[in-house]
C-alpha cells in the first residue's frame, strides 16, 4: 500500500459570545484576578449560554474550515469529532455536524479522549488520507465544559471554558506536506481527572447527581505533575522520532492547559516558550477544543507557511496523551 502525503487545507473555530472575566468570577467564588492570572495565565474565557450545546460551536467551526479550504461539503468523506461533552451520547456529535453542514456522503464518529482528543483524532484522520481511505477528512474538537463544571469548585471553575476548532485534511503530493511523527499513550487512572457519572458504572440517579458524579473532579497537583512531565517528553520524543531537534520547530501548538505548565515543560525540554502559540489568556482551557482553536488563531495570524515544522500536543483525562508533528 503506497502512502500519500497529507496537509491541513483549512482551519476554523467558533467561540461562544459570552465573555467571563476573572472579575466576574470574583463575584461568585472565593478567588481573585491576581490568583487566577498568576497560577494559570487566564484573564478571561468564553462560556456557552444555557441553551447552547457543543454542536452549536462545532458546526460553525467546521463550516469555517471548509470555507478556508474551498471544499464543497458534498466532497467531505469523513468527519471525526473529539469531545468529552457531546450534545448527547447518541446520536454522535459527528452525526450532528454531518447534518448541520450537509456532508451528504460523509461517514464519521466521535472520539473520546478528553483534552488529548483532537490530536488523537488528527492522527486518525491523517491515516485515512495517507492510506487513500478518504480524501477530505474534517476533524473537529469541540466542548461545552461549563455543562460539566462544578461551578462552586474554584480550582476547576476558573480554568475550563467552551468553544470549537476544526481542520480539513486533504492529500498532498509525496515529499511536500506530511506527518513526520506522532506519539500517543494511555495510563488508565480513576483518581486524578474524572467524570464518573452518567455511564454504566454510575448511571444517572438522584443520588449520583446529589453526589455530583455528573461533574468534573480534578486532583490539581497530580494533574499538574503529570502534565509537565508528559508535555516535555512529547516534545523531545516526537522530535527524536522525526530526526529533528526541538529548535528546528517553527511552532508548537500545545494544549492551552495552564501557563505555568507550559513554561515548566518548555524549560524541561530545553525549548523556548516563544516557540509555543498561546491564546490561553483570552480563551482558557477548552479541553479537546484547545489545540484546534489555537491552531486556527495561529493560521489566521499568519504564523505558518508551507514547509514549516509544527508540533501539536495534548494530554488530559484517561490519562491520555498524543502528539503529531507535521511539515505544514
Ligand atoms: O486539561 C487538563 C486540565 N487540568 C489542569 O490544567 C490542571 C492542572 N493543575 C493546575 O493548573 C493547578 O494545580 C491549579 C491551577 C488547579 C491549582 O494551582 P496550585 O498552585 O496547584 O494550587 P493548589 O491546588 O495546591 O492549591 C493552593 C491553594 C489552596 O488553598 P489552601 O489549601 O492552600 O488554603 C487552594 O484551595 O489555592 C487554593 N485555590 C484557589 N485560591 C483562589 C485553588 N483554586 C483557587 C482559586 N482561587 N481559583
Amino acid at each position: 500500500m503506497s502512502l500519500h502525503g497529507v496537509r491541513i487545507a483549512g482551519t476554523g473555530s467558533c467561540l461562544p459570545e459570552r465573555v467571563v472575566t476573572n472579575a466576574d468570577l470574583e463575584k461568585r467564588l472565593d478567588t481573585s484576578d491576581e490568583w487566577i492570572r498568576s497560577r494559570t495565565g487566564i484573564g478571561e474565557r468564553r462560556w456557552a449560554s444555557e441553551d447552547e450545546a457543543t454542536s452549536d460551536f462545532a458546526i460553525p467551526a467546521g463550516r469555517r474550515a471548509l470555507e478556508a479550504a474551498g471544499c464543497d461539503p458534498a466532497d467531505v468523506d469523513f468527519v471525526i469529532c473529539a469531545t468529552l461533552t457531546p450534545d448527547m451520547p447518541m446520536p454522535s456529535t459527528a452525526g450532528l455536524i454531518q447534518r448541520g453542514l450537509n456532508l451528504e456522503k460523509a461517514g464519521g464518529f466521535d472520539l473520546s479522549s478528553a483534552c488529548a482528543g483532537f490530536v488523537h483524532a488528527l492522527t486518525v484522520g491523517t491515516n485515512y488520507v495517507r492510506t487513500g481511505s478518504a480524501k477530505n477528512v474534517l476533524v473537529v474538537g469541540a466542548e461545552t465544559m461549563t455543562k460539566v463544571l462544578d461551578h462552586s469548585d474554584r480550582a476547576t471553575a476558573v480554568i475550563f471554558a467552551d468553544g470549537a476548532g476544526a481542520a480539513l485534511l486533504q492529500p498532498a503530493p509525496a515529499g511536500e506536506s506530511d506527518v513526520l511523527a506522532s506519539r500517543y499513550g494511555l495510563r488508565g487512572d480513576d483518581e486524578v481527572l474524572l467524570l464518573k457519572g452518567g455511564g454504566s458504572r454510575y448511571p444517572t440517579t438522584h443520588e449520583s447527581v446529589d453526589e455530583k458524579l455528573h461533574l468534573i473532579f480534578m486532583e490539581g497537583r497530580a494533574t499538574f505533575r503529570f502534565a509537565v512531565k508528559t508535555f516535555a517528553s512529547l516534545i523531545t520524543e516526537t522530535c527524536d522520532d522525526a530526526g529533528i531537534a526541538p529548535q528546528d520547530l517553527k511552532l508548537i501548538v500545545p494544549h492551552q492547559v495552564n501557563m505555568r505548565i507550559i513554561e515548566a515543560a518548555c524549560t524541561r525540554a530545553k525549548v523556548s516558550t516563544d516557540k509555543c502559540f498561546l491564546n490561553i489568556e483570552t480563551v482558557g482551557n477548552t479541553s479537546a477544543a484547545s489545540v484546534p482553536i489555537a491552531l486556527d488563531d495561529a493560521v489566521r495570524a499568519g504564523k505558518l507557511e508551507r514547509g514549516d515544522l509544527v508540533l501539536m500536543l495534548a494530554f488530559g483525562g484517561g490519562l491520555s496523551w498524543s502528539s503529531i508533528l507535521l511539515r505544514w
